[in-house]
């Protein structure tokens, strides 16, 4: 089987460290699928993310068909046909997703016009580095050859950690749970959905409280990513290696008939969401490609977080207009 080039940037970063060992073990595309992998970091990071190649050559995996170094974009993204893009700075404590986006924002820039030059052509693009939907909308404006539609942003956290904690709550394990949704900005305003979840095939609002759900279940997703970073003084990373490794895979796979996944995608319009904003829905996916699920009924509930979690795509979009 010729060998998937798959790019990862920021290599040397604690995101990666459980990312790389699992793409590399069969993880995201099996375990007949030869991969070559393509690490890209900081020249300043070189040392590092040259340890982590001999690291994974060190593992002898079968499916690891290469290893490749280097801190120039062009390099890395040359022929990528699966592309992470990890590599951003972290928040540390007290700081928002979107305090971010100054230093940020310009990485996704850059690496939007390298993707643009040398990517494979049918290359899929999923941006982990925060704050994710606005760094996505960048990179895709700088890509003009490539369809935004080959690029998403990873709300799979949120919808992993959404799924756990009802599926606690109901004494039920995770795979009773489906069709939850993540709606909107990976941040305080997500929307994380529990109008058409259900849990065993009934529906989940039926089956918790009411209190439970605006009181503690909404927040507590919203708000996760900063428990972590208070009880961990540093960010999530094998929760966040593992949503990355299940959001590609579902992408490139397709996603069960009787369920779907949250991922950010260029809006197209749909359920009244601005265009041109890198929109958190529940999606389908199918041979490489996503459709949003059409056809639910929102309830004013629903309608008013969108609208508030829209608002600050909007607000951070006008943020970043030198970029677009
Ligand atoms: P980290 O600091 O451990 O690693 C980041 C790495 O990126 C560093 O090695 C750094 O040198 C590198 N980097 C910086 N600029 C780069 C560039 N221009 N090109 C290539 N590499 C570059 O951070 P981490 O814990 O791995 O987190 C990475 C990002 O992922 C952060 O922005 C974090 O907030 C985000 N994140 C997102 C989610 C999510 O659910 N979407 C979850 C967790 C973390
Ligand atoms: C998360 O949700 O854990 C990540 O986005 C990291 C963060 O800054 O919260």
């Amino acid at each position: 089987m010729t060998p998937i080039r798959i790019a990862v940037t920021g290599a040397a970063g604690r995101i990666s460290y459980s990312l790389l060992f699992r793409i590399a073990a069969g993880e995201l595309l099996g375990p007949q699928q030869p991969v070559i992998l393509h690490l890209l970091d900081v020249e300043a990071m070189d040392r590092v993310m040259q340890g982590v190649a001999l690291e994974l050559l060190d593992c002898a995996f079968p499916l690891l068909a290469g290893v490749t170094t280097t801190h120039v974009p062009d390099e890395a993204f040359s022929d990528a046909d699966l592309v992470f893009l990890v590599g951003a700075r972290p928040r540390g404590p007290g700081m928002a997703r979107k305090d971010l986006l100054q230093a940020n924002a310009r990485i996704f820039a850059e690496q939007g016009r390298a993707l643009n030059r040398v990517a494979a052509r049918e290359a899929r693009i999923l941006v982990v580095g925060n704050p994710v939907n606005t760094n996505a909308l960048i990179a895709i404006h700088n890509a003009p050859d490539l369809d935004p539609r080959q690029f998403s942003a990873m709300t799979r956290l949120d919808h992993n950690r959404a799924r756990s904690m009802l599926a606690a709550r109901c004494q039920v394990p995770v795979t009773a749970v489906r069709r939850i949704s993540i709606w909107g900005n990976h941040s305080a305003t997500m929307f994380p959905d529990l109008l058409h979840a259900e849990v065993e095939g009934r529906p989940a609002l039926e089956q918790v409280p009411w209190d439970w759900y605006v009181n503690t279940f909404i927040p507590q997703v919203q708000h996760r990513g900063e428990n972590i970073i208070d009880l961990e003084g540093r960010s999530s990373a094998g929760s966040a290696a593992h949503a990355a490794i299940e959001h590609m895979r579902d992408w490139v796979f397709g996603t069960p008939q009787d369920d779907w996944v949250s991922m950010a995608v260029w809006s197209d319009g749909s359920y009244g969401i601005a265009r041109d904003i890198v929109f958190s829905f529940p999606v389908t996916t199918r041979q490489r490609d996503w459709q949003v699920v059409s056809g639910l009924e929102l309830d004013d509930f629903c309608r008013e977080h969108l609208a508030a979690t829209e608002k600050e795509l909007l607000e951070e979009r006008d943020a970043v207009r030198e970029l677009l």
